[in-house]
């Protein structure tokens, strides 16, 4: 049971400091939990945590152990924030992809399912056990190398949640090539830019996918469009996946299932240095351009690894199924590279929640016998709101696990996903952590750390978050609210921005000296817990994806007619936070329902589907200051309704602005 105690009286210790626990809303383990877990009490946590903290890396040194290393590293690590430069496991050899297949094949579990894969009609799914996962692997492997795909060189993989996405990941770390997934609702703009930033060589993608009631996404059509103007790729090998008739282009593309049936079975992973790249993901941030973070070999696949089994206690028979698209680093992280080196059984959904019906995830459980379920809240959130009937259908016996991620859980949520789906048996690990940290950095313990709902509790090993204050001073103490940074590494930290190590040093460890900053707010209470307030750069979350202002802008500003645009974030039932866009349009252009749907259209065109506005007001002009800045605080009051407590507006250069704005109609 999972329970609530009114007066509390559990002793732990967080960076050396006592403290109690005496929230009355906290949720503790139960006791049937406590006896097998990996970490099996508060006392524990405390005790490794503290070793972590004051030995890295003799701590570092052990779980690195867990991994099949060619050749052990000479050094543990090598890390100076000032130079933005950060190496793990110095000279330490490996290939991830033996690490994930092979020698879970050579210890005997050959047999063993390795992949789950549900496709989005629940008449489909497909299993791979290790072995045939592994002359999968292989083949494609060798279809990589004959398209000319060297060590080093970049991979573009634009796809749905298929069997084959994973199957590519894998095949290119077995040869040395650095894959760059972009999550396929990216539109053609979106996909080319991406493919030119790190010049790939290949792309690979599928005649078109399917999600949900869309049975027909134009995934190849999509590519050909970003392939006009992508002079570095060579090839493209194209899944089949719905048979869809689709154009080839002679001389440039083939065929998944032509090249691989008579590959070669036979490909040795090349071996790897720790800090070889091992992919490339982008991810939003407060400028228009996307950043391509890079993640390394060693440390990377140790972090996942590691946090995989520890967080979710993930025991050799268990099922896990994390429900992130892979084209995100939850599902490269917690989908693949953590489970698959743990040797679990993985599930890779095609589909959606609510397809067909809103008891599908629960049907996935039962169907599968899901142990641990990992899921975002911005989903928890849509299934609530339809109530208790479609889960109350299903049995959910065997989850042991829930997890969250992406953005903060509210208690409403939470609440539900611990009652309603976890039959309040089932700890809930609220997990914080970036596509830049590689894996979770705070997260509860589920047989250890007593939960509290909205945060995501305490450090995990080897990690010391701090808040700062605005000019940089770390807040010592509990019961205080800052800017959320970290003063060591981990393994599983970025590198740098692909092709821009300045960016990569200006946007993480520029601000404050010393210290890697994560561009988020949080508090620390009472007792010592995280919670995570959300950004404080111009980054949204939208149902957990992250989007920046800026990309938004400028696509808005692409729309004929349009003079200029200012985006911000607004409280979303659903997503979490809505996108609210302000627009003014060129003199002597009325605001219309044609311009409304050629700015949505332009939002969809140059990001995609996802990044479109939920509410667009047409102003007259912008809160500027007066040297041209817009005053985003007080559209943020305005999109919240908010407009009674505006704060200071004297700097604005035409402080009438807002007076107007305010009275605005919203169109949506
Ligand atoms: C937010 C996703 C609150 C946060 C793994 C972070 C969260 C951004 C949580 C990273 C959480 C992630 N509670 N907020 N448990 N997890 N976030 O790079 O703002 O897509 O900076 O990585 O999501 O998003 P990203």
């Amino acid at each position: 049971m999972v329970y609530i105690l009114n007066a509390l009286t559990i002793k732990c210790l967080n960076k050396g400091k006592s403290i109690m626990v005496r929230d009355n809303n906290t949720y503790f383990p139960s006791s049937k939990w406590l006896e097998n877990a990996h970490v099996n009490s508060i006392d524990k946590y405390n005790e490794i945590y503290e070793e972590s903290i004051k030995d890295p890396d003799q701590f570092w040194t052990s779980v690195a152990d867990r991994i099949d290393w060619y050749k052990r590293w000479d050094k543990v690590s090598d890390v100076d924030y000032n130079k933005a430069k950060i190496s793990w496991y110095l000279n330490g050899k490996l290939n991830v992809s033996y690490n994930c297949i092979d020698r879970h094949v050579e210890s005997g579990n050959g047999d063993k399912t390795a992949i789950i894969w549900e496709g989005n009609d629940p008449s489909e799914d497909k299993k791979y056990t290790y072995s045939e996962l592994l002359i999968r692997v292989k083949k494609f492997a060798n279809v990589l190398k004959s398209l000319g795909v060297k060590k080093g060189d970049r991979v573009c993989l634009y796809m749905q949640m298929i069997p084959e996405l994973s199957i590519a990941m894998l095949a290119c770390c077995r040869i040395g090539a650095v894959h760059s997934v972009v999550f396929g609702a990216f539109s053609a703009d979106s996909l080319r830019d991406r493919i030119n930033d790190s010049s790939c060589k290949i792309l690979i993608t599928q005649d078109t996918g399917v999600r949900g009631v869309k049975n027909n996404i134009p995934m190849k059509e999509n590519a050909d469009k970003a392939l006009i103007n992508t002079p570095s790729i060579d090839s493209v090998v194209v899944v089949k996946r719905t048979g869809v008739n689709i154009e080839m282009v002679d001389g440039r593309d083939v065929w998944w299932h032509e090249e691989t049936i008579n590959a070669s079975e036979d490909c040795e992973p090349v071996e790897m240095d720790s800090e070889d790249p091992l992919f490339i993901l982008y991810t939003s941030g407060s400028t228009g351009k996307p950043k391509g973070v890079l993640h390394t070999s060693g440390g990377y696949l140790v972090y996942a690894s590691y946090t995989h089994e520890i967080i979710f206690d993930y025991k050799k028979n268990d099922v896990y199924w994390c429900t992130a698209d892979i084209g995100w680093i939850t599902g490269h992280s917690y989908i693949v590279y953590g489970p698959m080196s743990n040797g679990a059984t993985t599930i890779m959904f095609e589909g959606v929640p609510n397809y067909p019906d809103f008891g599908r995830f629960w049907d996935v459980v039962d169907k599968h016998n899901v142990n641990q379920f990992y899921t975002a809240p911005t989903a928890l959130r849509a299934l609530m709101k339809e109530g208790n009937t479609w889960v109350e259908s299903r049995n959910l016996s065997s989850l042991r696990i829930l997890g969250t991620v992406g953005e903060p859980i509210k208690e409403p949520e939470w609440k539900w996903y611990n009652k309603i789906i976890g039959k309040e048996n089932c700890p809930i690990v609220d997990t914080w952590w970036q596509t830049e940290t590689g894996g979770i950095l705070i997260s509860p313990l589920p047989a250890a750390t007593p939960t509290k709902p909205g945060s995501a509790t305490l450090p995990f090993f080897g990690i010391n978050p701090v808040l700062l204050s605005d000019e940089g001073e770390e807040i010592e103490g509990n019961n205080r609210q800052g800017l959320l940074a970290l003063n060591t590494s981990w393994p599983g930290q970025m590198r740098t921005i692909y092709g821009d190590h300045k960016r990569f040093f200006d946007t993480y460890f520029s601000q404050f000296s010393g210290y890697y900053f994560t561009g988020d707010g949080a508090k620390r209470d009472k007792d010592g817990y995280y919670w995570i307030t959300g950004r404080v750069d111009d980054v949204l979350n939208i149902s957990g994806h992250r989007i920046g202002t800026a990309e938004v802008e400028g696509a808005i500003g692409k729309a004929n007619g349009v003079a200029e645009a200012a985006v911000v974030g607004f409280p979303h039932d659903i997503k979490g936070q809505g996108i609210y866009a302000f627009v003014t349009l060129m003199t002597g252009i009325d605001s219309s329902e044609i311009i409304l749907k050629s700015i949505i259209s332009s939002v969809a065109k140059e990001i995609g589907p996802h990044a479109k506005p939920d509410k667009v007001q047409f102003a007259p002009a912008l809160p500027k200051t007066r040297s041209g800045k817009i005053m985003r605080r007080i559209l943020r009051k305005i999109a919240e309704k908010d407009v009674n407590s505006m704060g200071d507006i004297s700097t604005l250069a035409d402080p009438s602005v807002v007076e107007s704005l305010i009275k605005g109609s919203i169109q949506v």
